[in-house]
C-alpha cells in the first residue's frame, strides 16, 4: 500500500487476544484490536458520539461501543447492528512479530 506510512508498534504478543487498545501517533487515535481472526484497527472515536471503540466489547469480529452499544465489522468499519456510518479503518499488519500500524502519509509542506 503506498499512501499510507508504517508505524512499527510492539511485538504482536503484547496485545493478547480478545483485547484492545488506545494508540496516540502523533495525535491520530486509533484502537487496536486483537479478535479471533487477528488484529485490526479503527478510529478510536465512535462516529456516533466519540466514545473510545479501544473499550468497547469484542464479539468475534465485531466490536460494541460501550456507550450506546453499536456493532461495528472489525476488518470493515461497517455499522452491524443497523445501516449507518461507518468506524474508518487503518491497515494492520504483523512482520517478524511486530505490529505495524498504516497510516495515512502525510502531505509534504509545498
Ligand atoms: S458513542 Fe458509540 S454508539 Fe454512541
Amino acid at each position: 500500500m503506498t499512501d499510507v506510512d508504517w508505524v512499527r508498534l510492539a511485538p504482536s504478543t503484547a496485545l493478547p487476544r480478545g483485547t484492545a487498545v488506545n494508540v496516540d501517533i502523533d495525535g491520530e487515535q486509533v484502537a487496536l484490536f486483537h479478535s479471533d481472526d487477528g488484529f485490526h484497527a479503527l478510529a478510536e472515536a465512535c462516529p456516533h458520539m466519540g466514545a473510545p471503540l479501544s473499550q468497547g466489547e469484542i464479539h468475534g469480529g465485531q466490536v460494541k461501543c460501550p456507550w450506546h452499544g453499536w456493532r461495528y465489522d472489525l476488518a470493515t468499519g461497517t455499522r452491524q447492528d443497523r445501516r449507518g456510518q461507518p468506524a474508518r479503518v487503518y491497515p494492520v499488519a504483523v512482520h517478524d512479530g511486530w505490529l505495524s500500524l498504516g497510516l495515512p502519509r502525510r502531505k509534504e509542506p509545498a
